[in-house]
């Protein structure tokens, strides 16, 4: 599978991949014969979401949050408003980009505090209390700070019948973190979450902007290390 595209990449539509048909399941891979099945379930990321959300079938899903966070830099200035203005193109009212505007913030800040929160609401126009009532009904915004990475193991019941519990335990003891909580040196927050709609591969992981599949106990430590 393809490896980790540049930033320059990311934002440019032509160097994306040309979409073809999903080559099938795990063991069939269909028209696609010269795929092994590491390449369709590997243990590798599945892909990034371009950062600039252009594709439009991405466009209602901005990545969550990169590992390189400024929590001190403004929101919406150079390519962040420039992202913003793309946004809100797409909605009929500002109201309607609220959640994308929520996340551009969460990607820069890490965490979506009251003040963050009364940001968005200004540069949206909209009333602070109708922002924090959005913000705070979503659990994929983080409302108290998060680790440099921010790791979510799904332990629904597809990946609970797989061994997610196990999988969260080992991301646990690996990093030292209590769980939902930001581990001593600052690098990790481990917490469960449900479905990432990705049943078919438990378990599950997604790590900031990242999904890791068919992950076990075993792979923890491979993982951890990748990042780091
Ligand atoms: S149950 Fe884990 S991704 Fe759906």
């Amino acid at each position: 599978m393809s490896g980790h595209a540049s930033a320059a990449e990311q934002t440019d539509p032509t160097s994306w991949p040309t979409a073809v048909a999903n080559p099938g399941y795990a063991g069939d891979t269909g028209e696609f014969p010269q795929l092994t099945e590491d390449d369709i379930r590997g243990l590798t990321y599945v892909g990034l979401r371009p950062r600039d959300g252009g594709h439009a079938s991405v466009a209602g899903t901005l990545p969550y949050q990169v590992a390189e966070k400024r929590p001190a830099d403004p929101i919406f200035v150079g390519e962040y408003e420039e992202r913003l203005v793309k946004v809100l193109s797409r909605y009929p009212d500002r109201q309607a980009a609220l959640l994308p505007a929520l996340h551009i913030a969460q990607e820069i800040r890490g965490h979506l505090s009251a003040e963050t929160m009364d940001e968005v609401a200004e540069r949206l126009q909209l009333p602070p209390a109708y922002v924090r009532g959005v913000a705070t009904f979503y659990t994929m915004y983080n409302l108290g700070q998060v680790g440099k990475y921010l790791i979510q193991v799904c332990t629904n019941i597809s990946c609970n019948l797989c061994g997610g519990d196990a999988v969260f335990e080992a991301f646990l003891d690996a990093t030292g973190a209590d769980a939902g909580a930001v581990s001593d040196n600052g690098l990790w927050t481990v917490m469960e979450v449900e479905c990432l709609g990705a049943c078919g591969f438990p378990t599950v992981v997604q790590i900031n902007d990242r999904f890791f599949e068919n992950v076990r106990p075993e792979d923890v430590p491979a993982i951890l290390a990748r990042l780091t």
